[in-house]
């Protein structure tokens, strides 16, 4: 999947750039944001329009035109990309990029970038072969441009012959492996839980709390924007899906255990929902009504622990386990005692005595506390404590138990 990735496509002047529109759906498809860098030589095979409609946003393709550098330099175009695709990748375009030339908006794109770039070289045969694009292409595969392809076959110009260009889908397959490469967590399986729960006491009232949700769902985006295969099991929420995520919702800390028990296994479950530590004995079958001014009893029973559960030893026991505290004082004494109690590998304590709260709040001052010790990371967005963990994760994961 290709959620949250931006790709750069810059469309060269050769006959097979027709296939370049084709590939733009198959990335959207995905899940790809893509912007296009148009030559002057490729406007004259696929129109600005089509590639527009098709991106749905603007075609770039002059480099000292007044409006494109205002709105965006030609540094920023590759700098909000996270990979660059040359399609079709032209005899002159490469013998360009080999000479590290600057004469038009693609070729400086491609010299100021320091992001991966992957070229679909398409070309006639003779010139495929000749010393000079053969040298080219060693120069460009010794400085890290993947190639993918040419194909060998008939071409445009009745010969036949190594210089076709690879068809839209092995180019998108070569797009999805280089990001599969690049994801420190592909193949690894999460679980994140997030949000409150709702524990009903009739069919319009319930018991919760005010957990936004935030800390969740950055985590679970974080570990998918890393690779993995991440389930969100959350509480209500007014957090948007995180993209490339699949979630389950739910509304109970009962409900919350069974979608957990069945994203199972996974290597690594995250536990960052504040589930309600209590529910209603009984959830009325009707809505209760006021009886003379005397308040309903509403017996409470405690929730099962879902850290707890899933950090029971058993073969299907995530390889890490995770769990969050909010600790006002004594952080780091409570959060040991927390992680003993729970069976959990690490906590993340949230030093909540700092005002901003864990609520609803967009920062959070963690310290990690695992059977190594106590890590104290300095305060921080969500979304870094998020990507900080996701990188910690996938480190832990990589070395050998
Ligand atoms: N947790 C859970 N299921 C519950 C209760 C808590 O999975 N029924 C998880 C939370 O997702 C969190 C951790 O356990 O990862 C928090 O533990 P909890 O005992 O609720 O601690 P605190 O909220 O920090 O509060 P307390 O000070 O009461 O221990």
């Amino acid at each position: 999947m290709l959620h949250g990735k931006r790709i750069l496509l810059i469309v060269a002047g050769g006959i097979a750039a027709y296939k370049s529109l084709e590939l733009v759906r198959r990335l959207r498809e995905r899940g790809a944001s893509v912007r296009a860098v148009l030559t002057a030589a490729g406007s004259q095979f696929v129109t600005p329009l089509s590639l527009s409609a098709l991106t749905e946003d603007k075609v770039y393709s002059e480099l000292f035109s007044l409006t494109d550098e205002s709105e965006m330099g030609h540094i920023r175009l590759s700098r909000e990309a996270d990979l660059i695709v040359i399609v079709p990748a032209t005899a002159d375009l490469l013998a360009r990029m080999a000479q590290g030339r600057a004469d038009d908006l693609a070729s400086t794109v491609l010299l100021a970038a320091d992001k991966p770039v992957l070229a679909a070289p398409a070309m006639n045969h003779r010139m495929w072969l000749h010393p000079a694009t053969q040298a080219n292409i060693a120069t460009l595969t010794e400085r890290g441009v993947i190639f993918v392809g040419p194909d060998e076959g008939a071409m445009a110009c009745n010969e036949h012959g190594p210089g076709r260009m690879a068809e839209p889908q092995d180019i998108l397959a070569a797009v999805l492996n280089h990001f599969a490469a690049s994801a420190p967590l592909a193949g690894r399986r999460a679980l994140v839980t997030s949000g409150p729960t709702h524990e009903a006491i009739d069919p319009v009232r319930y018991v919760a709390n005010r957990s936004s949700g935030r800390q969740g769902h950055a985590i679970a985006a974080a570990l998918a924007r890393g690779g993995a295969d991440t389930v969100l099991v959350t509480g209500p929420t007014h957090e948007p899906d995180p993209p490339g995520v699949t979630v389950r919702r739910i509304e109970s800390a009962r409900e919350m255990l069974a979608a957990c028990q069945e994203a199972l296994p996974v290597d690594v479950a995250v536990c960052a929902a504040a589930v309600s530590d209590w529910r209603p004995a009984a959830a009325a079958d009707q809505k209760l009504k006021k009886k003379g001014g005397e308040a309903p009893a509403i017996e409470l029973v405690e929730n099962p622990d879902i850290l707890a559960g899933l950090s029971e030893p058993g073969n299907r026991r995530p390889s890490l386990v995770i769990g969050f505290a909010a600790e006002t004082e004594n952080i780091v004494e409570h959060a040991r005692a927390k992680r003993a109690r729970k069976g959990c590998d690490w906590i993340l304590a949230n030093d909540v005595s700092q005002g901003t709260g864990t609520f609803g709040g967009a920062e959070n001052t963690i310290h990690l506390v695992s059977a190594e010790g106590e890590e104290a990371w300095p305060r921080m967005t969500k979304t870094a404590v998020a990507e900080r963990l996701a990188a910690r994760i996938a480190k832990h994961l990589e070395e050998p138990a």
